[in-house]
């Protein structure tokens, strides 16, 4: 599809956003000896490294790949562990670190996993939400911008795999010739 791309969010908005999503998490486990950060791959890559690097204390990082959407831009709800997190989260606290929560399938779905694994906490940062978009209820404990439902890429969210490297928020805008 031929189209060009708005910005939506600039690199100035999504750095207030994650500076005080940053502020509550470090207000919230400022008691916590440790901190599992996961995050969900490809998607989360970008906010992840931006968000760690604004928290305090013992942090630790794990990555795991749950994807719904392959190369369709509709989820399919058919939600598939594609590789696992490296270490036991038993007894852990954990935080789920996520680009965009959407349907809410992918994060209901891990967050089941994860939950059964008997964390000592389990949260979630979701830095967009399309809140009128969701299916399954998620509770979403640290939000960065919510917005509505358009089509967007960059900051780790891809367009058929690509915009992810954008540091910037753009919309999908569909143009003449297709
Ligand atoms: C996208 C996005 C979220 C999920 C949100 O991931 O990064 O993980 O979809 O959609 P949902 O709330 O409707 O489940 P995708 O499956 O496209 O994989 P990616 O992270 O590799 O892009
Ligand atoms: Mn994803
Ligand atoms: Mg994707």
């Amino acid at each position: 599809m031929k189209h060009t791309l708005e910005v939506m969010i600039s690199e100035q908005e999504i750095n207030q956003a994650l500076d005080t999503m940053a502020e509550q998490i470090n207000r919230d486990y400022a008691g916590v000896d440790s901190l599992l950060v996961v995050g969900l791959l490809k998607g989360s890559v970008i906010v992840m490294s931006d968000l760690v690097r604004r928290l305090d204390g013992n942090v630790q990082m794990d990555f795991m790949t749950a994807s719904s959407y392959g190369s369709s831009t509709e989820s399919s709800g058919d939600v598939k562990i594609v590789m696992d997190l490296a270490q036991s989260i038993k007894g852990r606290h954990v935080l789920l670190v996520e680009d965009i929560i959407d349907t809410g399938r992918t994060l209901s779905k891990v967050l089941a996993l994860l939950n059964s694994r008997e964390p000592a906490s389990l949260a979630i940062a979701s830095f967009l939400d399309k809140p009128t978009r969701r299916v399954v209820d998620v509770d979403v404990k640290y939000t960065g911008v919510a917005i509505p439902d358009e089509f967007v890429v960059g900051y780790g969210l891809d367009y058929a795999e690509s915009y992810r490297q954008l540091p910037y928020i753009a919309k999908v805008v569909p143009s003449d010739g297709e």
